[in-house]
């Protein structure tokens, strides 16, 4: 690639970003001087794997509720997981609160300004280290997302085949990052990947880096970057058991701290498995021994690693066979519950879904 286009994309970009840049949360205006670290950091780790639109809500009620990192270091991991609901991949909130420890304890609250320091705390990988270095530093680190790549894949036509191609597209990260302004140049190429160089329909006449776009020349850009052949999603099945107390509130347990959504709240189910249930075989997983019925209607869920297909079988204890049983009653729209689990609690029979104090035996008649 001759140098002169590695030096055409930094600028047109950062005039674009000046005028078309999203207003965020996290974000600084164009040229000022950077949000607080913790933010920058707090936001960072928010989208990992997760939309802008998601993380908006939860960023802001993470910054009421703990406005530094001190604050956020003293709080119960409990409470910063129950926070965390929602916004899946749980161990980095686990992580989330040891790095925010990590840096009041030992580091005065500071956040190292170097990629190198920062790969060193919990939870901050390659890409995490370089935006953070970049975006709260304005230090040129070569930042590397899924937007990021599209639109490098695109402007340099790249066509080997994703993930192969990814040290080919850091390097050509490496080589357009710019010593001024970084930070911006950073955002300004997500903000790029998301509005207008977009996966399916790039809107190529608006983009600013079209003169300089390899694949707009050769009208591929819409086929870039090219993906290599996934093996297909596996399917594993479970039985969801819906267990209501007479007061309408759900039995829930907290999962074990390791392994996928350690440490959350979860509605008790037959282990995850790669074959069907039967409803008398999952019984011996049930948390009572008691008249279960089955519930209407199936849920799926849709892991990084395999899908979820999921059954449910509803059952009622009053209070007094409720005290005996492991684990902690929740009105069903009360509880802070990954997206998972409350796509269970979508199975309770119609009716149950709200705190009630009607007959409790009205679900029964449809079971
Ligand atoms: N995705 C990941 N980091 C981002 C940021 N700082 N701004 C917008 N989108 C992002």
């Amino acid at each position: 690639m001759p140098a002169s286009r590695r030096v055409d994309i930094a600028a047109p970009l950062l005039k674009w970003y000046d005028r078309h840049h999203r207003s965020l949360p996290w974000r600084s205006p164009p040229g000022a001087a950077p949000m607080e670290p913790y933010r920058v950091w707090l936001s960072e780790i928010m989208l990992q794997q997760t939309t802008v639109p998601a993380v908006i809500p939860y960023f802001t009620k993470f910054l009421a509720r703990w406005p530094s990192v001190h604050d956020l270091a003293a709080a119960p991991v409990e409470d910063v997981m129950e926070a965390w609901a929602g916004l899946g991949y749980y161990a980095r909130a686990r992580n989330l609160h040891k790095c925010a420890r990590a840096v009041s304890e030992k580091l005065g609250g500071v956040f190292p300004d170097s990629v190198e320091g920062l790969l060193e705390l919990p939870g901050i990988g390659a890409y995490t280290a370089a935006a953070i270095a970049a975006i709260a530093f304005d230090k040129p680190a070569a930042v590397m997302d899924g937007n990021i790549e599209r639109v490098l894949a695109r402007v340099f036509a790249i066509e080997t085949p994703l993930p192969q191609a990814k040290p080919e597209l850091r390097r050509l990260a490496e080589s357009v990052t710019p010593q001024k302004r970084p930070g911006d140049f950073a955002q300004g190429m997500m903000d790029l990947g998301a509005t207008i160089c977009t996966p399916k329909n790039p809107d190529c006449p608006l983009c600013p880096l079209r003169k300089s776009c390899v694949a707009q020349e050769r009208g591929s850009a819409a086929e870039l970057p090219r993906k290599a052949a996934k093996a297909a999603r596996p399917v594993r099945h479970t039985i969801a058991f819906l267990l209501q107390r007479d007061d309408g509130a759900v039995l829930l347990r907290r999962r074990p701290p390791q392994g996928l959504l350690g440490g959350m709240l979860e509605v008790p189910s037959a282990p995850w498995r790669d074959s069907p249930w039967r409803n008398g075989d999952a019984l011996s997983h049930a948390p009572a021994a008691i008249d279960w019925q089955e519930a209407a209607g199936a849920a799926e869920h849709v892991f990084t690693h395999f899908a979820l297909k999921i059954t449910a079988l509803h059952g009622r204890v009053d209070a007094r066979a409720a005290a005996e049983i492991d684990g902690q009653w929740q009105q069903p729209g009360d509880a802070a519950l990954p997206t998972v689990m409350k796509k269970m609690l979508g199975l309770l029979p119609a009716g149950d879904d709200v705190r009630s104090t009607r007959n409790p035996r009205r679900g029964r008649a449809r079971s």
